[in-house]
């Protein structure tokens, strides 16, 4: 490992000091010595708070001057709360800057040309984990909305739920299994009340030995009907957020409000063609089990579709089996003719959820 590695690691590990959800990335930077010694070291505490940069800066004082500084995002060069991080480490005598993920917003880039511009040395260093750090952050910056996820368990002919509305348990319990990973990876979760009334869901992450995963995702119930007493989305020490809209753009607003940057929607055929309408879905994971129910709710209500040319068709990305079923992750085609209206064609590009393969 190079000492850039090491040093770049070193501000990875501060970073991880951040709130794991938030309206801002997590982000750690060390101050190093030209003798290789670690004179300062901060991480961004959440929005509000001064960048890792600035906290670094203040941990290392005077010795800051001849340092250089290993940041996990480049640092940015705009007005927000405590001024650009590129100045300051220009007027506290930082001499070079490594970072390892350029910022990819417009509103706060630019920081590694305004440092070069006036003679710091600045070097971008590809760091995995520290882009791990920042990617479904980015990725939500791209988008203007959290990364929409939607989850399907369904059986060879398409259904999600029997005539009788029971859906429990179409897919094994390793398939199961999987999407609680999923859930422990996503910042929130969402069903409509559709879903909460019909199946009464905890939505919460856990582990394969069914105890709670130590990271949960914000659960949200979408829709105007209230939830009974005792509805386990009300139990536990944080209740699910009740959004009291139809509207999916509103939900997606009201959860980046919240610093929420990835979605896992588990709604039903309602809630779930609503986002798919409102061209807010980037990505499908189907949990395919092989099994017929020849009746009952299939997974999308009525899409408009009359005739097979306007079929609504997705690129397949991945096959995998999971137990006894098949997971597809497909996404929206960049240039299927039947892309809805609307649609955010481009997604295509976009990075997958992690999958259980990179445990
Ligand atoms: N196999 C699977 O993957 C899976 C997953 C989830 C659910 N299911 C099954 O699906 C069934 C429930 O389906 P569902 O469609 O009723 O559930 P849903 O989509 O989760 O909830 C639908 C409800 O959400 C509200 N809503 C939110 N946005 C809406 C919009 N844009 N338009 C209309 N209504 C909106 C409405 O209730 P308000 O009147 O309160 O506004 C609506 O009745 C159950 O049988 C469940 O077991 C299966």
């Amino acid at each position: 490992m190079t000492s850039t590695e090491h040093h770049l690691d070193e501000a990875v590990d501060r970073a991880l000091r951040g709130p794991a959800r938030d309206r801002n990335p997590r982000v750690g930077c060390v101050l190093v010595d030209p003798a290789g010694q670690v004179v300062g070291a901060g991480h961004h505490a959440g929005a509000g708070s001064p960048h890792a940069e600035v906290a670094a800066l203040a941990s290392a004082g005077d010795l800051a001057s001849g340092a250089t500084a290993y940041v996990t995002l480049e640092p940015c060069n705009h007005h927000g709360r405590t001024g650009p991080c590129a100045r300051a480490l220009r007027d506290a005598g930082v001499v070079r800057v490594v970072y390892a993920v350029p910022d990819p917003t417009a509103q706060a880039g630019g920081g590694a040309a305004w440092l070069r511009a006036h003679g710091i040395p600045v070097e971008r260093c590809a760091h995995p984990a520290a882009e791990a750090l920042v990617s479904d952050w980015a990725r939500a910056r791209t988008l203007g909305r959290p990364h929409v996820t939607w989850k399907i368990a369904s059986t060879l002919d398409g259904r999600v739920a029997a005539a009788d509305g029971s859906s429990r348990w179409i897919t094994s319990a390793e398939a199961r299994q999987d999407a609680h990973r999923l859930r422990s990876r996503v910042d929130a979760v969402v069903v409509g009340t559709g879903t909460a009334l019909a199946d009464d869901p905890a939505l919460t992450a856990r582990t394969p030995d069914g105890a709670a995963a130590p990271v949960q995702p914000v659960r949200v119930v979408v829709g105007l009907r209230d939830l009974p007493p005792g509805a386990r989305l009300g139990l536990g020490p944080d209740p699910a957020l009740h959004l009291r809209t139809r509207d999916p753009h509103e939900v997606l607003a009201a959860l980046t409000a919240r610093g929420v940057h990835s979605v896992l929607l588990e709604g039903g055929p309602t809630l779930a063609g609503a986002f798919w309408r409102a061209g807010c879905v980037d990505e499908v994971l189907v949990y395919l089990a092989p099994a017929l129910l020849g009746a009952g709710a299939s997974a999308v209500p009525d899409l408009g579709v009359r005739t097979i040319d306007d079929c609504v068709r997705l690129e397949l990305a991945e096959v995998r089996p999971v137990g006894p079923d098949l997971r597809l992750r497909l996404v929206p085609g960049r240039l299927a003719p039947s892309t809805p209206p609307g649609h955010p064609a481009v997604h295509a590009l976009v990075p997958p959820v992690p999958s259980s393969e990179e445990d």
